[in-house]
């Protein structure tokens, strides 16, 4: 049950992840940015979908007490901005060659190919000047924050790491799915008890495990989803041979594990006076609202089998 307090946070740091996104658009875009771009950087952006790294990294920073809060919102935004760009390149037909995304076309569908992954790359570029131009501030903080943020896309054990796996003959699905997803959990998770004074490390593993549970979620949905709930196109591992857990191990046992991650979650959050409150928007975050909150029927659908949670 969420009380109107809780209500009014969620709320209110649904809207500061806007309103910094926003903040983030205009600061990199002058009068004299070429308006298709414009238009491109905004449709890969607005309007959002789970928002659910940014959320993770100010509940985080929230649990943890909150020591600076802008510097949190700045790693929440910058995070999401490079979550968008690796959606707008993921779709890319040299990747996923994807028609569908967030219910509408997909960047490079709406603004051709070209555009799209100079859309990627300005977005890469603004996440990490909107959080550096906060870091400057607190420079031992920020430089932490910007290596932790540059570490999660970066080609060794990064988002841009697990995009190349899929050019593996072999690949190893767990490292794949933490590389591929589970680096900007982790780097959300972090960037929030950084931001709060807190030792990080127990947050990144909440992050991993988030990751983890996270694209087993999107394997099941890719399997048994349909288009109008998803808001994308399913069935893309199988037509790609795309590594995913369902392809390897059936349904049963990816919604096994799905529960097992969320369970082992609940073991992995710090004791705080919030910890209840921040397992349970996690759960029901995950459960509800991971792509809308059609996925929630679809994995309770596929866990029928399993401990509910
Ligand atoms: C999609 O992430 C890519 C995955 C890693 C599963 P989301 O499901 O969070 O995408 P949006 O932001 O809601 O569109
Ligand atoms: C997307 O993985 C992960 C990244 C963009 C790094 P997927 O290709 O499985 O995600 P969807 O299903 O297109 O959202
Ligand atoms: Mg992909
Ligand atoms: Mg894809």
């Amino acid at each position: 049950m969420i009380s109107n307090h809780q209500a009014d946070v969620v709320c209110d740091s649904d809207k500061l992840i806007e309103h910094a996104l926003r903040a983030a658009m205009d600061s990199a875009l002058s009068p004299a940015a070429p308006a298709h771009l414009r238009g491109a950087l905004d449709a890969a952006v607005f309007p959002g979908g789970s928002r659910m790294r940014p959320k993770l990294c100010l509940k985080v920073s929230y649990v943890c007490g909150e020591r600076h809060p802008e510097l949190a919102t700045r790693a929440a935004a910058a995070i999401e901005l490079l979550h968008c760009a690796s959606l707008v390149h993921d779709d890319l037909p040299c990747f996923d060659n994807a028609a569908l995304r967030r219910g509408r076309p997909t960047v490079h569908r709406l603004f051709g190919e070209p555009i799209a992954v100079l859309a990627g790359d300005a977005l890469i570029v603004m996440a990490f000047k909107y959080l550096s131009l906060q870091a400057a501030l607190t420079p031992e903080l920020g430089a932490r924050m910007i290596e932790v943020v540059a570490e999660a896309v970066g080609p060794s054990h990064g988002l841009i790491a697990g995009q190349s796996m899929e050019a593996m003959t072999h690949v190893p699905i767990d490292r794949y799915h933490h590389y591929k997803t589970g680096s900007l959990f982790v780097a959300a998770a972090t960037c929030g008890a950084l931001a709060s004074d807190v030792d990080p490390a127990p947050w990144s593993k909440v992050g991993e495990l988030l990751g983890h549970a996270y694209q087993i979620a999107d394997d099941i949905a890719d399997t048994v989803g349909r288009a109008e709930v998803l808001g994308k196109l399913p069935a893309v591992d199988t037509q790609l041979k795309r590594p995913s857990i369902v392809r390897g191990e059936g349904l049963d046992s990816a919604a096994a594990r799905f529960y097992a991650y969320l369970e082992q979650i609940g073991d992995t959050v710090p004791a705080s006076p919030h910890k209840r409150s921040f397992v349970n928007w996690l759960n029901h975050a995950l459960c509800k609202g991971v792509a809308g909150p059609g996925k929630a029927g679809l994995i309770q659908q596929a866990a029928l089998d399993c401990a509910p949670l």
